[in-house]
């Protein structure tokens, strides 16, 4: 989600529409506006901004200070009832607000049994609820305001209005961006810097727990006890489509590098993907069902229920699924992985599955055509992913899929592991240069091949999906057990074969694997463990942490495999962000 908000000296609504169309990249399936005048004025809609405004027209609303939002439902379908802004009881305050508020539970209770009335399903209504309690027992916007996010436990930033005070918005923030910009005509708060750069080059960030005050004239912040801070002026030097990126070059690499942030937002939904698996029916078999990216996904779910769990698991790409229907039945519970929910195949096998089996769709859009046919809905919690190739949204897909199989074995050293993850994905982002090199040594290869075994087969098929992709060159992703029957006879020299070698039982036989490959000329790039002395004669190698052991790796490895395509790409002077014949979304069969 964004937000924007200002205190100007004159009509503030086209200005705050312009700046919050510029963070349409971080959500696009709601919008809302309020403005101060006499009272509170909102004018909100579910859509993108661009259907909203020409339905209700955003920009035709009075006042010189205003609050909005472009929302990425998190809680809730995008309805125009759950956009932002959200007010209290009497409509005198109205707030925007970006992140989720983890004891809304408790806070909507309290509210309702004060007499409170909701008209949303969504986590942020309890703080303008919250807000007006305060001020209702006589304490001012800014200290009704300090006494409320004391209350929150979870991620915001927040924009406040109250017409009780209309020369002044309240911002807060606490684990989700926040920006200040000034200027000499007014003053804006945003989620991020494109928002505000047509109007503003100045700009303050802000840290979490601090509280703003921001007027016309002035800027305040402030510490959660109220004491002023002295914070710098920064001059952004980004241009605007920079910045809409937060200053990389490409959604691609934005995207990538927000993955361990990824990791741990999907990891925050273990409960309710518990909650879910308590509520499964008897049944006897998986099926998993996807296309591309999510495909990849659903394989590594296929090998970690097999060999954790024991259950028969087999996945279906959803263009073919109509051929395998005949064996469904009330025992076998169908998953659908889908990044959009909207690919065409997926759906349309989702409506075959539903009239014989129990069906879940692990899905990254809420409320996407997928999640209201199916029977259970996790939410992975990538937020909104631009670039066409998947990169987060796979990681996200894989730590649903990993929380799934730890719930349903009832696995609790798994569970421990994937928190380890979450910690250690962070170092992988370090050696970009290491890889960069690589990229520049290979962007002229015209086949590279990619060998995994067990787990990291869908490694392997993934990280040659995203050369294919984004680099036009053939990659192809292969069982490392497989190669002798065949494509061995491509083995020649100097041909790249990234080799996936993590420690583990599979060790060994992936290891004489690839020693067949490189006594045939191949020139190998290798992703093992740092204390792997076999690798000490191999000159392009990525290592990892040992602690990350097979069954592990498909959730860290593949980032390198991203970052790879990614640089050969860039090498090669192609558009990652935008390959050649290839959508973000197929809603064609
Ligand atoms: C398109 C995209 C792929 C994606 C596939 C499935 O082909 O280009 O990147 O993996 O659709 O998309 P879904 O939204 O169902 O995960």
């Amino acid at each position: 989600c964004g937000i924007v908000g200002c205190v100007l000296d004159k009509k503030a609504a086209p200005i705050i529409i312009d700046s919050i169309k510029k963070l349409e990249y971080r959500g696009y399936d709601s919008v809302g506006i309020a403005t101060v005048t006499d009272s509170i004025n909102v004018k909100k809609g579910s859509g993108k901004i661009k259907e909203v405004d020409d339905e209700i027209k955003l920009k035709d609303i009075d006042g010189n200070i205003g609050i909005a939002h472009v929302r990425w439902a998190t809680h809730g379908n995008p309805t125009k009832e759950n956009a932002h802004p959200h007010c209290d009881c009497k409509n005198k305050i109205s707030i925007v607000h970006n992140g989720i508020i983890e004891n809304y539970k408790e806070l909507r209770q309290e509210l309702l049994n004060e007499g409170h009335v909701f008209k949303s399903e969504t986590d942020t209504e309890v703080i303008p609820h919250l807000i007006e309690k305060y001020m209702d027992e006589g304490l001012d916007l800014l200290k009704s305001v300090q006494k409320t996010v004391k209350r929150l436990i979870g991620s915001y930033a927040l924009a406040v209005l109250s017409s009780d005070e209309p020369d002044r918005i309240i911002g807060a923030r606490n684990e989700s961006p926040l920006i200040v910009g000034v200027s000499d005509h007014g003053n804006y708060l945003a989620s991020d810097v494109p928002a505000i750069l047509n109007e503003t080059k100045k700009v303050i960030y802000l840290e979490d727990k601090e509280i703003i005050v921001l007027k016309k004239d002035d800027v305040t912040i402030m510490d959660l006890d109220l004491n002023v801070l002295e914070k710098k002026i920064t001059t952004i030097t980004w241009d605007p489509e920079m910045a809409e990126k937060g200053g990389y070059e490409h959604f691609m690499i934005k995207e990538i590098y927000e993955e361990p942030q990824v990791i741990k937002d999907t990891l925050s939904e273990a409960e309710k993907i518990k909650e879910i698996v308590s509520k499964f029916k008897n049944f006897n078999r998986i099926c998993f069902v996807a296309c591309g990216t999510s495909y990849h996904a659903s394989l590594i779910g296929e090998y970690l229920i097999e060999s954790q769990i024991g259950i028969p698991t087999e996945v279906i790409l959803a263009s073919e699924f109509e051929y395998f229907q005949k064996t469904l039945d009330k025992h076998t519970l169908v998953i659908f992985i889908t990044q959009s929910g909207e690919t065409a195949d997926t759906i349309k096998a989702l409506k075959i599955a539903k009239k014989k089996s129990e069906t879940l769709a692990i899905v990254n859009v809420v409320g996407s055509s997928i999640t209201r046919e199916a029977d259970h809905v996790i939410y992975t919690r990538a937020g909104p992913e631009i670039s066409v190739a998947a990169t987060k949204t796979y990681i996200s897909q894989l730590i649903c899929i990993y929380l799934l199989v730890a719930y349903l074995g009832e696995n609790e050293k798994l569970l421990d592991n994937l928190y380890k993850i979450s910690r250690l994905s962070e170092k992988i982002l370090s050696r970009e240069e290491q890889i960069r090199e690589i990229a520049k040594k290979y962007k002229f290869a015209r086949d590279f091949f990619y060998i995994g075994r067990g787990f990291n087969y869908p490694t392997a098929l993934e990280g040659a999906l995203k050369l294919k992709e984004i680099t036009y060159i053939h990659g192809e992703g292969y069982p490392a057990g497989e190669l002798k029957h065949g494509p061995l006879a491509l083995i020649e020299d100097n041909i790249p074969v990234v080799g996936i070698l993590p420690p583990g039982p599979s060790y060994r036989k992936t290891y004489n694997n690839l020693q067949e490959i490189k006594a045939r000329g191949a020139d190998m790039i290798i992703l093992g463990a740092n204390n792997d002395t076999h690798l000490d004669d191999i000159e392009d190698k990525l290592l990892f942490d040992p602690e990350i052991d097979e069954v592990l790796s498909p959730l860290l490895y593949i980032i390198d495999l991203q970052l790879l395509a990614y640089y050969i790409s860039i090498e090669k002077g192609i558009d990652p962000d935008k390959p050649k014949n290839l959508a973000k979304s197929v809603t064609v069969e």
